[in-house]
This record gives structure tokens, sequence and C-alpha cells, in this order.
């Protein structure tokens, strides 16, 4: 079959350029394929780069204990939390340590029982009165304050809740080492 083709002459005829219908359609089949192709990118590129801003944290309420568990304390009660955690594309359950000082009636105050400094665990020492890290001797009151040590700063509380006779918290992580305290999200 005969082509159709555009002869296009610049002045001085020194350079002929011609489009014949069978290029016309081939730069349009790979227009709409590039175009297709950057389509369905979309969705593949957010399910890979998902990660880089899905939040670290959970964000969903856990139980500490009946709030007449603690009703007789006078000293911080050490309880184990659990919370759905997401890390990368799975959802992992953790288990992570806090400690609960009680207020008032019904008022908490739950810390962290993650260490500001680097981490470790801190651990409630009775006869001291006081909070102490194993790994480099941090030292803190029991609301939390720093006393001594390495650690930049106090440790940190976290949200909480009375929810049907429930005392719940919300767990977080925040930055190590720093003065100031900075959730990780
Ligand atoms: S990690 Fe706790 S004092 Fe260093």
């Amino acid at each position: 079959m005969e082509q159709e083709s555009y002869p296009i002459s610049l002045e001085g005829n020194k350079e002929v350029i011609v489009i014949n219908r069978r290029s016309f359609f081939g730069a349009l089949l790979a227009i709409g394929t590039a175009g297709m192709g950057a389509f369905l990118a979309v969705p593949v590129l957010r399910y890979i780069l998902y990660p880089l801003y899905a939040k670290i944290s959970g964000n969903d309420w856990s139980d500490v204990g009946k709030i007449e568990d603690f009703s007789g304390s006078t000293s911080p009660v050490r309880k184990t939390i659990t919370f759905a955690q997401r890390d990368g594309w799975r959802e992992v359950v953790s288990a992570q340590s806090v400690y609960v000082n009680r207020l008032a009636d019904d008022q908490f105050e739950v810390l962290s029982a993650i260490c500001p400094h680097l981490g470790c665990s801190v651990s409630w020492q009775p006869a001291q009165n006081e909070f102490v890290c194993p790994c480099h001797g941090g030292r803190f009151a029991p609301n939390g304050k720093h006393i001594s040590g390495p650690p930049p700063r106090g440790m940190d509380t976290l949200p909480t809740r009375v929810q049907d006779g429930k005392l719940q918290v919300h767990f977080e992580f925040f930055r190590s080492n720093v003065p100031n305290k900075e959730q990780l999200s």
C-alpha cells in the first residue's frame, strides 16, 4: 500500500523532513504508552514508598490495668502493655514496659521505661526510691525527673485516659539523647 507523505522543505532546500502516516501513528503510540506507564506507576510507587511516610507508632490505646489495681499504690508500678506497630509493610504486636504513678483517685501519670539517653530499660529501685538505668547509671526521681547521669532529660510521659474503669495509654517513641522530648513518627 502506498504511504501518504508530507514533505517539509526548509529555506534553501538544504534539509527535508518527511513525516509519513506510519511515523505519525508510531509517535502517537509511544506517547500513549508512556502516559499509560506513568498512570500505572503511581500506585506502585505509593506502595513502594509507603514505609517512608507511614507512622512508626500505632494509633491505638493500650490497656494498662483496672483503676482499682492502682488504688493503694504509693510508688511507681511496672506494667507491660501491648500495641500494634507498623514495621514497613507488616503490622506487628509489640510489648513495652511502662510505670504508673497514681496522682489522685482517677488521675495517673504513665512513664515510658525506655531510657531517654540511649534506650536501655530503666528499672524502679524501691530501696533507693528512684529509677536507675543499668547501662550508664542514669538516675530519675519517682515522677521521672532527671536526677543524675548522662540522660539529657527526664523519663518520657505518655498520654493516658480512663475508659470503662480501665487506665489506658497511648504508647509513643521519642528521640534518644536530646534535651527535649521529640516524638518519632
Ligand atoms: S541508656 Fe540509660 S543512662 Fe545510658
